[in-house]
């Protein structure tokens, strides 16, 4: 039997993800209408299949082809739909373009989300590492989500507490979550706004320009230089932002490393354990600016894996490699990657 759905067969993924590594999906739906979901676990070909949810592709470290079928979220909207105390609710699609739909927020006069300017991806993605950046997660500004069950079908909204959001972390990165797609996200801006300048760089940035009270659209287009500034646009070179999650040690694991790199950069939790910086970590083992075939890292933030041009998935991953074990040998902290690996 054949399938009633548009699924298409042996798509490039390459446009897909934003390192530009060419894999290719077996199997592959643009899912524009949540409808379609229903219409997948009623299907003959694709009711038994895994699947594998994309999003803007920023993500990912896709290392081979896929053969589960790739479900690309694309379900349009962006709406104000209520109020609820000071402050305004509004609602975007799965499929919306992360930067767009802040972009479309501070149009509305509406401020709350321009700390998180210019990050790559879809509205659908941010929740499910928790996206932040400049000093906001976005579980700071989170309402609501909607998501569908792929195994039973049911729809459910979840508040901020469901989604178990941590440090680029959520229930949809956990086995409990796996089988949950995102429909929607609702956001809460406030009314009375006020500038989020706690981090350093970016109150540096505003004093610098002479903004002393700055506007929504001001702090944007602060974030958005910043990050310019410092991080490679994937439509020049393949990337996925940050490649490695900043670790988080015990205090004393972090006076013991202080006594032997008096430098090293640090940031106390309030749980008392110790952030420490990954790229300061990887740029003291030297990989700043280093290739490894046609991956490498970036010269301006070592943080940050790129494609220089042509590089296969694996070649990113046996660079991500060595530098975990560099880092390990000299300072014996385990990075762990921000991306998913396909
Ligand atoms: N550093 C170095 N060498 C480098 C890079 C950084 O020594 O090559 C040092 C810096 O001097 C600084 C410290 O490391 O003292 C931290 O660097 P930075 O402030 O640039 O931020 P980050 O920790 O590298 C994090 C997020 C970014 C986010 C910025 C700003 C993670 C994994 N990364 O980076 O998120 O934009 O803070 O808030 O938490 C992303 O997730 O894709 C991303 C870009």
């Amino acid at each position: 039997m054949h399938s009633t759905l548009p699924i298409e067969h042996d798509v490039s993924l390459q446009a897909f993800n934003t390192f530009g590594l060419p894999a290719r999906a077996r199997r592959y739906l643009r899912v524009s209408d949540p409808a379609q979901l229903d219409g997948l676990r009623q299907d003959p070909e694709a009711a038994s299949l895994p699947r594998f949810v994309l999003g803007g592709g920023s993500n990912v470290l896709l290392t081979r082809d896929v053969e589960a079928l790739v479900l690309h979220m694309a379900i349009p909207g962006r709406e104000i739909v209520g109020e609820e105390g000071d402050a305004v609710l509004v609602r975007a699609g799965a499929g919306e373009n992360w930067h767009a739909f802040v972009d479309f927020t501070l149009s509305q006069g509406l401020g709350g989300l321009e700390n998180l300017s210019l990050i790559p991806g879809t509205v659908g993605a941010a929740p499910i590492q928790n996206i932040g950046a400049y000093g906001l997660e976005i579980k700071d500004v989170f309402h609501s989500l909607t998501t569908y069950d792929l195994a039973s079908g049911a729809r459910r909204v979840l508040a901020a507490a469901d989604c178990r959001f941590g440090y680029r972390d959520s229930l949809f990165k956990h086995p409990e979550g796996a089988d949950l797609v995102v429909l929607d996200v609702t956001f809460a801006l406030p009314r009375a706004w006020r500038p989020n300048l706690r981090y350093a760089e970016l109150a540096q940035a505003a004093e610098a320009a002479g903004l002393a009270d700055p506007t929504p659209r001001q702090v944007s287009d602060l974030v958005v230089a910043i990050r310019r500034r410092k991080l490679p646009d994937p439509a020049d070179i393949g990337n996925a932002g940050s490649f490695f999650k900043n670790p988080v040690v015990s205090a004393a694991q972090c006076t013991a490393l202080l006594e032997r790199f008096p430098q090293l950069v640090h940031h106390a939790q309030p749980d008392g354990s110790e952030k420490l910086a990954a790229g300061w970590l990887i740029d003291q083992c030297g990989w700043k600016g280093k290739n490894l075939g046609a991956a490498g890292v970036y010269p301006r933030q070592a943080l940050v894996l790129v494609n220089n041009g042509g590089a296969t998935g694996a070649e990113v991953q046996a660079l991500a490699r060595a530098i975990q074990d560099d880092v390990l040998a000299r300072f014996g902290v385990a990075l762990e990657p921000e991306p998913v690996f396909v």
